[in-house]
């Protein structure tokens, strides 16, 4: 027997160990290593009950993620189906008990629900989430999860991935019991219980199949949500298919079309894609020059500078991980504005069943507003965020270094300044760090660390560590103007500009980047940020732009006019008070009134060329990033822009899209625009290296231990 797997026998008790840390993943070995225990049970008569349990931290998390990449790269050419070892489990003549704490997800719980009886700890969770790797469940979970919990509950679960408590598990059907204290101990004394009762088999179950009629509307309505909520993904309607052959295939004939749809997913490029961000959010926590074993500083209360926009939600986003908030503002009516902001805030998240009202109640009780810097003497952290303003900045910072105690983290929320210039206006500039929030600070996933040029190592530690505390993905970058995501975003949304200019509609535009996959395009964005915010900086910086460069002018005219956006009503679109958007004929008749003034020749341009130029932009400027090593890795630039600008995942990020379209034709189409509009789109020089080499940008290993 592998030392992945253990069994041990006990007053006819045997009791299976899976051990394989840290999740315990069902890699090709592992399954193995069940498959000779099976093989000892099968032949042993004195054993009547078995029971399996994860070592470690976790049942079973899931199939061997790596093992999946290694298949559809060629490296391995086939791996085993686990279904016919499952269906061995099921015929075993002993009770089979599987015993889950932690996590028993996508072939975990597949394992689990092929035992006759699951017990759990309170603090379990079960899940099928393959559809956030662009999967399906592959070893039967969509043929016995519905048999289980019923058709509503398996489509739920198989559509949207999401992981259910041990509690609605029980409720669900999927778990028999939960068992408090020691695991082992509850598994066998359960064990003794369930030995002269039945051993039933999941696959052989059919009463909470429903009828096709409760079924029909049941598919329907996931078709619904899955295109709605899930857009694009393939993934998702490949689980609703897989178990409406379930409600009306045998079991067998089922796990044939599970089979099929699997295998079409796995080797879809959706696949690879999510895979790929999966890996990547795990990858961007490594940092070479900052290593696991650097200490960290704890931080176990903080102080806010500014309850605006981004002070409010950073401590909303403090307070959810409990962590104690002094919230500072310069009057009290900007003070009672950031707090009713808040609580309008988590009102709302009662309301949508997000939290409860007692959990928002001890929240708001973490939240200490005052006017004073006082109290900030005791903080371990502060995190500024007040205007964009240098000189407002460097006035806080420089307050902040005489009151804090040393080794405090000061942080600033800055989304464009620089952190050393920032640094220096204190004693300390190995404490300063940015961290970039994104707006909305409670809901959005990602954060950019900034590293200054002496920022501490345990700073940056501590704030990587912190970052996964708060529920974000924390993204070491270096200092730059607009770091990684706002340095690519700037000539992204300049490119849509130019569109425009030259003839495509505003709709057009947004609507091609739409539907390539963005959460929104680029215009829109614009007019939900609010146009003033470029106008204002763009007039800051304009001694910066270099003559004879053409530059975007229509935001500026819109800017003019008042029209700044949602907040205004009208910016690129008009918007109704609900904030319902239109598209608005006075905008484009302006448009074509100051394109003609200034003799821009209009043509007709193809959705393609959008999403080319506005892409390729983006990609052009990762690279130049990436070179310079700003961002560390591409895989970090893809993580940036999935979790902070709404960039599809199914497309793995613009690094990883642009490796798979390859980077020999990226530079070529790159080289064209360059010929056609100008010298803004000459190709960077790593684009072209690697395009030469017939390389991509995930080989490009960068310049470790830059980001600084
Ligand atoms: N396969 C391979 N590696 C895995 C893995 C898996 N299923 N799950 C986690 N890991 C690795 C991570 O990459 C990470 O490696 P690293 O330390 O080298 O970076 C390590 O295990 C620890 O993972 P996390 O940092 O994510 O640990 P957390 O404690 O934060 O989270 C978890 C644990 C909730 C289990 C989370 O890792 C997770 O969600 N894992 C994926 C679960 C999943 O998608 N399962 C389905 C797999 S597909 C499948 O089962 C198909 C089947 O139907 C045939
Ligand atoms: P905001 O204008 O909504 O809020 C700034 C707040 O700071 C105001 O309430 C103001 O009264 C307060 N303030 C000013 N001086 C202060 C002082 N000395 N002490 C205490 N409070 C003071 O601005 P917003 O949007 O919240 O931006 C804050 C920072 O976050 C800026 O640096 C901005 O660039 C950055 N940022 C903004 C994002 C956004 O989408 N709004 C996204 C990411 C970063």
């Amino acid at each position: 027997m592998s030392n992945l797997v253990q069994l041990t026998k006990m007053d006819g008790i045997a009791v299976v160990t899976i051990d394989n840390p840290p999740v315990n993943a069902l890699s090709a070995a592992v399954s193995a290593g069940i498959a000779a225990a099976v093989a000892q049970i099968e032949k042993d008569d004195t054993i009547k009950v078995v029971v399996f349990i994860g070592a470690g931290r976790t049942f079973i998390a899931g199939a061997d993620i790596k093992e999946f990449g290694e298949l559809t790269s060629g490296k391995i050419i086939c791996r085993e189906s686990l279904k016919p070892l499952l269906v061995r489990i099921e015929d075993l003549r002993a009770r089979v008990v599987m015993a889950i704490h932690g996590t028993a997800f996508g072939g975990g719980l597949e394992l689990a629900m092929a035992g006759h009886y699951r017990i759990a700890l309170p603090s379990a969770q079960v899940g099928q989430p393959e559809v956030k790797l662009g999967i399906i469940p592959g070893a039967a979970g969509t043929q016995r999860l519905p048999r289980l919990a019923g058709v509503a509950k398996a489509v739920e679960m198989c559509a949207e991935g999401a992981p259910v408590k041990a509690e609605d598990a029980l409720k669900a059907g999927i778990l028999d019991r939960l068992v408090e204290g020691d695991l082992l101990a509850g598994a066998v004394a359960f064990a003794k219980e369930v030995v002269a009762k039945p051993a039933p088999k999941t696959r052989e179950r059919s009463e909470k199949l429903g009828t096709p009629e409760e079924n029909a509307a049941i598919f329907a309505a996931a078709h619904e949500t899955a295109r709605k909520k899930q857009r694009g993904l393939l993934a998702p309607l490949a689980a609703i298919d897989a178990i409406e052959a379930a409600t009306r295939l045998s079991f067998e004939q089922g796990c044939q079309k599970e089979e099929e749809l699997f295998t079409k997913c796995l080797f879809s490029d959706q696949s690879k894609a999510l895979i790929h961000a999966f890996f990547g959010e795990r990858e961007v926590a490594k940092i070479p020059d900052v290593p696991k074993e650097t200490p960290t500083l704890g931080v176990d209360s903080v102080g806010i500078v500014g309850a605006g926009t981004m002070g409010g939600g950073i401590a909303m986003v403090f307070a959810n991980a409990g962590i104690p908030v002094l919230l500072k503002e310069t009057d009290q009516a900007a003070l009672d504005r950031g707090l009713a902001n808040i609580q309008k805030n988590y009102a709302n998240s009662v309301k949508r069943g997000r939290f409860t009202q007692q959990f928002v109640d001890e929240r708001l009780k973490l939240i200490r507003p005052t006017l004073e810097y006082g109290e900030f003497a005791g903080v371990s952290m502060v995190v500024e965020a007040v205007f964009e303003s240098m000189a407002l900045k460097k006035e806080v910072f420089n307050q902040l270094d005489r009151i804090c105690k040393q080794g405090a983290i000061l942080a600033t929320n800055t989304s464009s300044l620089n952190i050393d210039e920032i640094a220096s206006a204190t004693s300390r500039p190995q404490s300063v760090i940015g961290t970039h929030f994104f707006s909305p600070a409670n809901v959005m996933r990602l954060l950019e660390i900034v590293r200054g040029a002496a920022t501490g190592k345990e700073v940056m530690a501590t704030c990587m560590q912190l970052s996964k505390k708060l529920g974000k993905v924390g993204v070491l970058v270096g200092n730059c103007m607009g770091f990684v995501g706002n340095r690519m975003f700037g000539p992204y949304r300049r490119e849509a500009q130019f569109l425009v200019e030259e003839g495509a509609s505003v709709e057009a535009v947004d609507n091609a980047l739409y539907a390539f996959g963005m959460a929104m395009g680029p215009l829109a964005t614009g007019d939900l940020a609010g146009l003033d915010v470029g106008w204002r900086i763009r007039k800051e910086f304009r001694h910066l732009e270099k003559p004879g460069v053409r530059q975007a002018f229509i935001e500026d005219r819109l800017c003019e006019l008042g029209r700044f956006g949602q907040k205004t009503g009208a910016g690129w679109y008009k918007y109704d008070e609900n904030r319902k958007t239109s598209p608005d004929q006075q905008v484009a008749a302006l448009i074509r009134q100051w394109t003609s003034e200034v003799g821009i020749p209009q043509r007709q341009i193809s959705a393609e060329e959008i999403v080319e130029r506005c892409i390729y932009t983006l990609v052009n400027e990762g690279a130049r990033l990436l070179e310079e090593g700003i961002a560390l890795r591409a895989v970090d630039i893809d993580i940036i822009y999935l979790n902070g600008y709404g960039f599809p995942a199914y497309r793995g990020g613009p690094m990883w899209y642009a490796d798979t379209v390859g980077l020999k034709k990226v530079c070529e189409r790159i080289r064209e625009y360059q010929q056609r509009l100008g010298s803004w789109w000459e190709p960077a020089p790593l684009l072209q290296r690697l395009a030469e080499q017939g390389k991509t940008f995930a080989e490009f290993s960068g310049r470790q231990g830059a980001a600084a």
